[in-house]
């Protein structure tokens, strides 16, 4: 992903500092719960796509037939040290065909990076491929028209075996006629006496939420909108809980 996020790339190394698998523990646990009511007892087959390190699924593999999807080589290395007994495979959610189906498929925090209606569109059907008749798709975005306030500024400091990572997150809409907004992460990283800081942007999407349940809707799916009480910035988050109609393409 050259022109992507330095996150994913040569800064991806900060990613366990950054965002450790312990914060992701009680998220995981709600999600379990969440599928183990739905799809009952046994092993599910879970799909995850946009893995990035693995952090949530760390927290689910133990409990699911799981295989992991992300377009970042250096974030699935996190996952696969992590997780070991997870099926790796690198793809972009838009256009990866495993031949396979599932009992779910889960896209966390990754889809914040579908920019444009058509790649929200994408990834549904990336999804309804991927699951059996009746098998559940879970995508929880961060953002949404109706959540997101221009500007959003958050910082943390997070400590790990004598390393420090103080970094600072401003988010904004630069243009509020399109479906995309900016966030510039200021990266301030000392290691063995050394500071180093680093500049990284990222583009993601906002849609209102009506634009969600439609194209879910559109995509072959029964869309269920939760509330989801593990919002990283204070404002309301969802779990979409949606349902693979029996015929695909019966809305
Ligand atoms: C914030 S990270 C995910 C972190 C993850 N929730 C965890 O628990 O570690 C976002 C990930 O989305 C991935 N990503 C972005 N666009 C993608 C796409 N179109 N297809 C697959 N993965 C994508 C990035 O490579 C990155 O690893």
């Amino acid at each position: 992903m050259p022109s992507g996020p330095r996150l994913y790339a040569d800064l991806a190394h900060l990613w366990p500092l950054m965002s450790p698998p312990e914060d992701y523990e009680d998220e995981g646990a709600c999600l379990r719960n969440e599928l183990a009511k739905r799809l009952g007892s046994g092993r599910p087959r879970l799909l995850e796509l946009g893995t990035g390190g693995g952090h949530l699924l760390h927290h689910l593999a133990g409990h699911f037939e799981a295989t992991a999807v992300d377009l970042s080589d250096a974030m699935l290395a996190h996952s696969r040290r992590l997780n070991p007994g997870v099926t790796h495979q690198i793809g972009d959610m838009r256009t990866v065909r495993l031949g396979e189906t599932f009992d779910a498929v889960l896209i966390h925090d990754a889809i914040d990076y579908l920019k444009t209606e058509d790649d929200l569109r994408a990834a549904f059907a990336t999804a309804r491929a991927h699951l059996r008749p009746g098998g559940l798709f879970l995508a929880i975005p961060d953002d949404y028209v109706e959540t997101f306030a221009s500007p959003r500024i958050a910082h943390e400091t997070r400590r790990q075996d004598g390393a420090e990572l103080t970094y600072v997150e401003y988010s904004t809409d630069p243009d509020p006629n399109d479906t995309e907004i900016e966030t510039v992460y200021v990266f301030f990283f000392r290691e063995n006496g050394e500071l180093r800081v680093e500049v990284d942007r990222h583009t993601t999407g906002l849609f209102p939420i009506r634009t969600w349940d439609r194209l879910l809707l559109e995509s072959g799916f029964e869309p269920e909108r939760l509330d989801y009480p593990f919002s990283e910035h204070g404002a309301a988050t969802y779990l979409w809980v949606c349902t693979a109609s029996r015929h695909p393409g019966a809305a």
